[in-house]
């Protein structure tokens, strides 16, 4: 996997005077491969109450595919394929990073108050986690050969 295939997807916005309102479908092909993502959303987590500053992350999936969005605030997420890094500044609630899978991952430098959204391709599974950044690395320099 390499960090060019992770993606800036942008979301629908319906502007309103009274407020702004953004939504995502799931894709994948249990969903005739229609939505705004290229999986099926099997769980949603969110990060909040994070001190400002703050890193979070610091892991590896190993087959889960991800959807971030800064709903409110903003972080920086810092993804790494084994070989190159890509850094993304997330402030927008109508943005979203594709994350696919056999990527290292942190997110940074969180604002006061800042929400970080995730849909995810599965539910929890501490086995599909890579925990140790050397762990994380073999797989994906083995993926490679
Ligand atoms: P983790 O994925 O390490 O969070 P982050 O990358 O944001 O630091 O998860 C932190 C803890 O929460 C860890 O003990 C596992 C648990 N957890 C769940 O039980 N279910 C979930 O869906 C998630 C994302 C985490």
């Amino acid at each position: 996997m390499s960090v060019e295939q992770a993606r800036v997807i942008e979301l629908p916005k319906i502007g309103a005077p009274q407020g702004n309102l953004t939504f995502i479908e799931g894709g994948g092909e249990e969903n005739g491969s229609v939505g705004h993502i290229p999986f099926a959303i099997k769980r949603v987590y969110y990060l909040y109450d994070v001190p400002g500053g703050e890193t979070r992350g610091g892991h590896g999936h190993k087959t889960l595919e991800q959807l971030l969005v800064a709903v409110s605030g903003s972080f920086t997420l810092v993804l790494d394929d084994g070989r190159e890094r890509r850094r993304f500044f997330l402030n927008r609630s109508y943005y979203g990073i594709y994350i696919p899978p056999m990527l290292w991952r942190e997110l940074e430098d969180f604002s006061t108050g800042s929400v970080c959204l995730v849909l995810a391709s599965a539910h929890y599974d501490e086995d599909d986690y890579y925990r140790r950044y050397d762990d994380f690395l073999r797989a994906a320099r083995g993926e490679e050969r």
